[in-house]
């Protein structure tokens, strides 16, 4: 199996097939991190937010030191939290979740949500979560998307990421962030499967030489250990008959034809999977090439349902409406 890679503005290469971080318990996640890299992972896609990113730090660092790679060779992203969006938050942020990583710098960092929560200190709680201290309820900040935009872009300067880029954003944001942007955003992160497509958002964000990464790439699976109605109320991806009669026909199993579909729209995947075998078989969407008309057909399947949507979470936010 050999890594493909995405180009990216900066002239990095970012493999087209990552690991992804979220629910990986933080008591897993340095074996579970370490195994990802031996089975061929090059991608870790973390987060502050996972509250898992010491642990996940110590499993790469474990890797790095028992030879199985070198840092130059892995690429590392994570994510901004929500509470730090003001610009003399950033890279405080940053550099706690560095820290936390063990590591100098990280190859992506991305703003994770278009969502600026009211600031709550390191000392007072790390990673802080949705909401303020001893609340429940959603407390907005005053922080306006270009300054934290411009503080991300010192970033690059300061040596601490190589790349920056934003996730569950949208077309009317991204087009505002290029009116000021001087360093263009490398890479959209969005929730995309079968069931979500978001077709005109991947095209036109492709065409503006942004990348694009597929979150949650077999839909409703992840979303069943959160309690979410709208994930136990849809048919299984993997149970569904198109998915499951392509997979028939190449020999594959339905979640390698989820993550193949992505890469036909030269979309990178960061499946999450605890199990060797299961990483080995999602790492191996790249060997293999899925005929047009399969393509088209799981096109059909698009139903525009979102399973990370915190408006039907416990958020209440319609921040994608
Ligand atoms: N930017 C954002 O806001 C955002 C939001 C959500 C996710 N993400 C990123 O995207 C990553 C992937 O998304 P995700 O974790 O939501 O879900 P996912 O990768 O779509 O699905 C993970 C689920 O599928 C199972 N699974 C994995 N491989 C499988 C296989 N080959 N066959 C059958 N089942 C399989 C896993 O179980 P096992 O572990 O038991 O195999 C787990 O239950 C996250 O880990 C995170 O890094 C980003």
């Amino acid at each position: 199996m050999t890594i493909e890679y995405l180009p990216l503005q900066s002239g990095d290469k970012m493999p087209l097939i990552g690991f992804g971080c979220w629910k990986v318990d933080p008591k897993d996640a340095p074996e579970t991190i370490y195994n990802a890299i031996k089975v061929g992972y090059r991608l870790i896609d973390s987060a502050s937010n996972y509250k898992n990113e010491e642990a996940i730090g110590k499993g790469i660092n474990m890797a790095i030191k028992d030879g199985l790679v070198k840092r130059e060779e892995l690429f590392v992203t994570t994510k901004l939290w929500s509470t730090y969006h003001k610009k003399e938050h950033v890279r405080e942020a940053l550099e706690k979740q560095l820290e936390q990583l063990g590591l100098d710098y990280v190859d992506m960092f991305l703003v994770h949500f278009p969502l600026p929560l009211k600031h709550v200190p390191i000392d007072v709680k790390y990673p802080p979560g949705w909401y303020q201290p001893g609340e429940d309820v959603i407390t907005l900040d005053r922080a306006p998307m270009h300054e934290c935009w411009a503080a991300m872009e010192q970033l690059v300067e300061a040596g601490l990421t190589r790349n920056i880029g934003v996730s569950n954003f949208n077309v009317q944001l991204l087009m505002d962030m290029l009116t000021y942007a001087k360093i263009k955003p490398a890479l959209l992160q969005v929730e995309l499967h079968p069931y979500l497509q978001q077709e005109h958002l991947v095209r036109w964000v492709q065409q503006q030489g942004i990348a694009v990464t597929a979150y949650s790439s077999f839909g409703p699976t992840s979303f069943i250990a959160t309690g979410s109605k709208r994930a136990k109320g849809v048919e299984p991806l993997f149970e569904n008959p198109t998915i499951k009669d392509i997979a028939a026909k190449y020999n594959r199993n339905p979640s390698e034809v989820c993550l193949r579909w992505s890469l036909e729209r030269n979309v990178a995947v960061v499946p999450k999977s605890l199990n060797v075998d299961r990483m080995k078989m999602n790492l191996s969407a790249l060997d293999w090439k899925m005929d047009e008309e399969d393509v088209q057909a799981i096109n059909q399947l698009d139903m525009g349902l979102r399973f990370n949507d915190p408006m039907v979470n416990a958020q209440k936010l319609p921040i994608f409406y």
